[in-house]
């Protein structure tokens, strides 16, 4: 029988990452090393269904740590590291870049280093084998207007909030160390995700949770920004896709084909809570959106060109948008424990802080 190999997942606990790890467990033989320092963001329940799995490692700690990254690398010897892990709410961003510097620079250049050492210490075929994937975001590249063509690879960088300038630093240093010392990376550049388990700060799930419970519904600005969204089973896909046969030094952009403007979103949003979850004290939700002041250096839009990562490695989304939205209000209104669990004290504060005087 062949020996299981492992990978080393950075913030499998998050949104995306846990998703990832739930999925690689079910279609693949490695086992799973998972580190992750449980944030706000991070939440071990997420990975409820794991327990027992043996195939499953989770190590709670900083991925800004060198002890730690190297101890971990020398004893569970990964094929891959994973990059998930980072700070990733623009709004918070806004508030408090520091920390976004610290774990999305500082602790990248960290795994980056520590993998550097211990893959130049692997013999030929391993070191062939081993990969450096880093998931990042289509952020990076700024902000387009309604008719400029969708991001490519070759879109310069031109990222306008915090949490896109950290995000940027760590793919450029990716970059760098595969430039500079052959670490064999790949870097993933995906548009905005939506699905079970994303922390009720973002858009898609704040809007649900708001219109279940007959609250105001947040729209920045005139909502007319446009997204392009993916439904996280996709990008989990795309990632292993990219892991497996994605081109070392390269770059693929992930996107859903989904592009829509966040009011619309917003409106699709109330209509089907309406029809999952009718109330008659409540009303129809759509009456619930209130416009509140912009957010800075609000991006308009943001597009992504798949077609490297379509054409090179035959990945496509499956999901609609429509299908995809349906099945994640599902999701929130099976899973009100998950919910009334993440919406703890710091949970209030952000919000105290984010929407108070909007
Ligand atoms: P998330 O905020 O839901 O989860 C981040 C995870 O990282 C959490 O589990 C947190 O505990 C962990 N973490 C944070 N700091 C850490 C540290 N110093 N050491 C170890 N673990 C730490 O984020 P997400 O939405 O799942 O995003 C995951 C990755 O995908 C990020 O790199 C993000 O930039 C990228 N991305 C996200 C989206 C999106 O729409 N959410 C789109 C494109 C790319
Ligand atoms: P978000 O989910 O924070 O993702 P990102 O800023 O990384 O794209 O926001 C998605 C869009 O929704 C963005 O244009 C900002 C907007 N938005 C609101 O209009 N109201 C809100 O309360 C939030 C959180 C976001």
């Amino acid at each position: 029988m062949e020996l299981a190999e492992t990978i080393l997942v950075t913030g499998g606990a998050g949104f995306i990452g846990s998703n990832f790890v739930l999925e690689w467990l079910r279609a693949e033989q490695d086992k799973v090393v998972n580190l992750d320092k449980l944030t706000y963001a991070g939440n071990v329940r997420n990975l409820e269904s794991l327990t027992g799995d043996l195939r499953h490692v989770f190590v709670r700690g900083d991925i800004c740590d060198p002890d730690l990254v190297g101890e971990l690398l020398a004893t569970h010897r990964p094929r891959a590291v994973v990059h998930f892990a980072a700070e990733s709410h623009v709004d918070r961003s806004i508030k408090e870049p520091g920390e976004f510097v610290r774990t999305n620079v500082q602790g990248t250049l960290n795994l980056l280093e520590k993998a550097r050492q211990f893959w130049a210490g692997l013999a030929g075929g391993q070191r062939e084998h081993f990969r450096f994937l880093h998931v990042s975001t289509d952020e990076v590249y700024g902000s387009l207007g309604p008719s400029d063509p969708a991001f490519t690879e070759s879109t310069p960088y031109a990222p306008n909030s915090p949490y896109a300038a950290s995000k940027a630093a760590s793919d450029h240093l990716v970059r760098a160390y595969h430039h500079t010392y052959g670490l064999p990376t790949v870097t993933t550049n995906c548009s905005n995700n939506y699905g079970p388990f994303q922390f009720p700060e973002k858009l898609i799930p704040l809007m649900v949770l708001n219109a279940l419970e007959g609250k105001p519904l947040p729209v920045y600005g005139d909502g007319m920004n446009v997204r392009d969204w993916l439904f996280v089973g996709d990008h989990c896909a795309a990632i292993r896709r990219a892991l497996e046969v994605g081109r070392p030094g390269h770059t693929y952009n992930i996107g859903g084909q989904s592009e829509r403007a966040n009011i619309d979103v917003v409106t699709a949003i109330c209509n089907i809570v309406d029809e999952l979850q009718p109330s008659t004290s409540i009303g129809e939700r759509r009456s619930l959106i209130t416009y509140v002041k912009d957010r800075p250096g609000h991006d308009r839009r943001y597009a992504i060109d798949a077609g490297k990562i379509q054409q090179e490695l035959g990945w496509t989304p499956e999901t609609t948008f429509e299908d995809g939205i349906r099945r994640t209000i599902a999701w929130y209104l099976e899973n009100m424990d998950w919910v009334n669990q993440v919406r703890d004290g710091s949970y209030q504060e952000w919000m105290q802080l984010n929407y108070r005087g909007r």
